[in-house]
């Protein structure tokens, strides 16, 4: 046995593909076996939506588009905006939707991670907020990885509950993408979507495998920061405030990166993409969405689609679509879900778990 750590060690780091937590070694029939410990389940899911719909019709009053060019292009019909509300509000509530759905109360959470681009305020976090209107004192912070946000907050939340350093875990997404955008550039703001989604992961058997990436590229999807205000040292030219992408080659990314990311989590965790019982991809474009997934002769009906009525919520299209699906009770107990995000950065990843939730 203390032959073998070395050379899996090695052979993990050569790949770069590390497998899930080893919990032990057995030897049977005179073959090595190795079993790997899954660290958490999803206990609880809540989401929270601005009230206004805008339609592609209402789009069309201001921009040259139509209906026709945003729904055959992208999916979308419709997206819900931010109007009166805080981007907080909307993640203080399906927080607690999440918290009241998994029984768990604010104070016995012990980490709150926050997937979002931008909050309403850089500090404090908006995993912060909510710490505050949940009464909980955990850790909490914000992470930044686009579209792909929750996917990577699933990995660290792993990784804290495996190394005992958590038990609970509240993941919560927020975007308001509507303040990202230049509502008079047809090409990107018919895209998007405002919303908040969150989960509560414990303990447990439930995750089986993930994988997470990054391609970086700083021009393919770009959102600059505020550059402060009369500073007399800064020399940078302040870029235009607002998200540019180029659209094209986002969409050949974004095929190519969720086809491999599917590839490689089935692989991890000893499955074929045809043993998956639902797909929870990021809601980006159902053309992007049926690409990706063509080569694996999926049936339509395991994917599972929000993007008609949200657009592009960024990190929280997959804890909407999840929380929306879960309390349809499409989900049985044992069922395998895989979600899969790419999004700028450029980043990508898929997590797959079974669903445990009681
Ligand atoms: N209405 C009408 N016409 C439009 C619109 C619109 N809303 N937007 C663009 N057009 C025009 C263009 O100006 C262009 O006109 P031209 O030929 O005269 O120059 C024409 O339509 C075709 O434009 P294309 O960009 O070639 O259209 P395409 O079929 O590629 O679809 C789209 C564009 C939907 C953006 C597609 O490329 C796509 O989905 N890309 C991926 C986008 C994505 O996933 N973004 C999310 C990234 S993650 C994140 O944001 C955090």
């Amino acid at each position: 046995m203390l032959d073998l750590r070395p050379q899996i060690y090695y052979n993990c780091r050569r790949e770069q593909n590390f497998p899930p937590r080893l919990r032990c070694f057995f030897c049977f029939g005179g073959a090595w076996f190795e079993v790997y410990e899954s660290m958490f389940y999803i206990a609880g899911t809540g989401s929270a939506l601005p009230e206004k719909v805008v339609s592609n019709d209402d789009l069309a009053q201001f921009l040259d588009t139509s209906d026709e060019w945003i729904f055959t292009r992208t999916g979308i019909h419709r997206r819900h905006v931010l109007t009166h509300e805080r981007l907080d509000d909307l993640a203080i509530l399906s927080a607690r939707r999440a918290l009241e759905d998994a029984h768990t109360e604010g104070k016995d959470v012990d980490l709150i991670l926050c997937a979002t681009m931008r909050g309403d305020t850089f500090t404090p976090s908006l995993a912060c907020t909510v710490a505050e209107a949940i009464g909980s004192h955990a850790p909490a912070f914000d992470l930044n990885a686009a579209c792909v946000g929750v996917l990577y907050a699933m990995e660290i939340a792993d990784s804290f509950i495996g190394t005992g350093k958590a038990e609970t875990v509240l993941i919560v997404s927020a975007e308001a993408m509507s303040k990202l955008v230049d509502w008079s550039d047809r090409s990107t703001c018919v895209l998007f979507g405002d919303g908040s989604g969150a989960m509560v992961v414990k303990k447990g058997e439930g995750r089986l495998a993930g994988v997470l990436t990054s391609d970086p590229d700083s021009h393919v999807i770009r959102m600059p920061n505020i550059e402060g205000l009369n500073s007399p040292y800064n020399q940078i030219e302040q870029e235009k405030l607002a998200m540019y992408m180029d659209g094209g080659e986002v969409y050949k990314f974004a095929v190519n990166a969720m086809g491999h990311r599917i590839e490689e989590v089935c692989a991890r965790a000893n499955l074929s993409p045809a043993d998956i019982d639902w797909y929870l991809p990021h809601q980006a474009n159902v053309r992007i969405i049926d690409a990706s997934l063509k080569k694996y002769k999926i049936d339509k009906s395991k994917v599972l689609l929000n993007i008609s009525e949200c657009g592009n919520m960024s990190a929280t299209s997959v804890m909407v679509l999840l929380d929306e699906y879960a309390k349809k009770g499409t989900f049985k107990k044992g069922d395998k879900l895989l979600f899969v995000a790419f999004g700028g950065g450029l980043t990508s990843g898929a997590v797959i778990i079974n669903w445990n939730k009681e």
